[in-house]
């Protein structure tokens, strides 16, 4: 396990003016931000790199999170008492590990990249999965000198079939295809080096029939602390159709994922995972996501992310009552298990407002307008950045729209009227979000 900082005096936190380094510049770090900035314990927050959003909640720090002497250097610049890490890409790439290296007692929310294997590697998680009794669709694995032998499996697989690069690939490594013929010669293309790397190895899988939804824990790599429950809406088009992206929409809670599903989901899903993770000496204080699906009533695991999820990550935190920072701290300190969970009862709806042509080739630096005050909820920034007096686009997914409602339908009008309010050259939103779950 990691260093046990329940051992360093509580006035080393420093609770009075908190110093934290929070790394990312999507959606998800923007509500992140945003929560972090409600805490009692007063934070000195520095985003790197951040977006035009995080930036009124902190100073935003114009440095690559992947250079890790960069952040390293940061750190030391600006006295950080606390680092939470957003994204995957440096967690698998062990920014964790560097910052215990160079910083011992340095409180980090973010596995070691042992742990973040579990989103990094897809043959390490359904090996994991199988080994813990983890319940998840059947697989084979293949690599380039078993290519023959992958085609002779593929050829006598059931439709539809779905072909997984073992390693990050930027979400786009997963395919689901409809024919024999088309499983071939995606197969042959990924060992042949379509993602590079990231499909020297392909995972072969079972096709899983159901509705997917997302579970949130905050673990120590003993205890864990579940977070409220979403859905997120992958498709670019309404009812679930076209591209796969990001992720456009998000809704929690999830009216189907009823208490005695999520019993199911913590005792066969959730307590295994977590006694996996200190059988296989992972080092893990961090969020786990696990991307879950509901087959004929029984949840299977789709895929393990070491880290929130974006888009659910803005209506999670949205409904989450505690203080966030005391919960990070907790963690990093092997004391989750004092911590109580408050969740509000409202439901809460996301919707993303995306550039004209994402998840394809889209244009940046269009200028927002209507990002004044929302009463309703919370305008969460992903792909913005300032330039001069004015916000303009900086990515793919620009925005988030964040409301509240007693209801799917109250929370969804609300963003729905308010993402339409908001206006770039080539903006889209679906207007469906939710639309399964009303
Ligand atoms: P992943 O990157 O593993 O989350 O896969 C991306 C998406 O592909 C998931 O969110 C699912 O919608 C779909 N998917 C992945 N694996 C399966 C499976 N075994 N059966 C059905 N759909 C899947
Ligand atoms: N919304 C899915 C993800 O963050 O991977």
């Amino acid at each position: 396990m990691g260093t046990n900082y329940a051992s360093l005096p509580l006035n080393l936190y420093n609770f009075d003016l908190m110093n934290i380094l929070l790394l990312g510049s999507g959606g998800r770090e923007h509500a992140i931000a945003w929560k972090l900035s409600q805490s009692k314990n007063l934070p000195q927050l520095f985003i790197a790199p951040g977006n035009a959003g995080t930036s009124d909640h902190g100073t935003n720090i114009p440095i690559d999170i992947n250079d890790f002497a960069s952040v390293s250097h940061a750190v030391r610049q600006h006295h950080i008492e606390l680092v939470i890490i957003g994204p995957e890409a440096p967690l698998v790439n062990g920014l964790a590990d560097r910052l215990a290296l160079d910083f011992p007692s340095l409180p980090v929310v973010g596995p070691r990249a042992s742990g973040a294997q579990l989103e990094g590697s897809k043959s390490f998680s359904k090996d994991f999965m199988a080994r813990h009794q983890i319940p998840t669709a059947k697989y084979h694995e293949f690599t380039k000198t078993t290519m023959d032998e992958g085609i002779g499996f593929l050829q006598q697989q059931q439709l539809p079939i779905v072909l997984k690069a073992d390693g990050l690939a930027a979400g786009k490594g997963v395919l689901i295809c409809q024919s024999h013929e088309e499983a071939i010669s995606e197969f042959r293309e990924m060992l042949s080096g379509k993602f590079g790397e990231a499909g020297s190895t392909v995972v072969i899988e079972e096709f899983l029939d159901g509705i997917e939804f997302s579970v949130f824990v905050l673990t120590d790599g003993m205890d864990y602390k579940i977070l409220p429950v979403a859905k997120d809406y992958k498709r670019i088009g309404e009812g679930d159709t076209g591209l796969n992206t990001g992720g456009m929409g998000s809704i929690s809670p999830v009216p189907f994922v009823t208490p005695a599903l999520m019993q199911r989901v913590e005792s066969e899903i959730i307590q295994p995972t977590i006694r996996g993770i200190q059988e296989d000496d992972l080092e893990y204080c961090g969020f786990i996501f696990f991307g879950l699906i509901n087959v004929a009533g029984n949840p299977m695991v789709i895929e393990y992310n070491c880290r929130l999820g974006d888009p659910e990550t803005q209506s999670v935190l949205a409904r989450l009552n505690n203080d966030l920072i005391e919960l990070c701290l907790s963690a990093c300190s092997g004391t989750l298990s004092k911590q109580m969970i408050s969740i509000s009862e409202k439901t809460v709806a996301t919707i993303v407002v995306v550039a004209g042509g994402y998840p394809g080739p889209y244009e940046k630096g269009k200028v927002i307008k209507g990002l004044d005050a929302f009463d309703e909820g919370i305008i969460f920034h992903a792909g913005t950045r300032k330039a001069g007096d004015q916000t303009v686009t900086n990515g793919g997914r620009v925005l988030a729209v964040t409301s509240f409602g007693e209801t799917v339908e109250e929370a969804v009008d609300k963003s729905r009227d308010r993402a339409g309010a908001v206006t770039f050259e080539g903006a889209y939103f679906r207007k469906d979000i939710g639309f399964d779950l009303v």
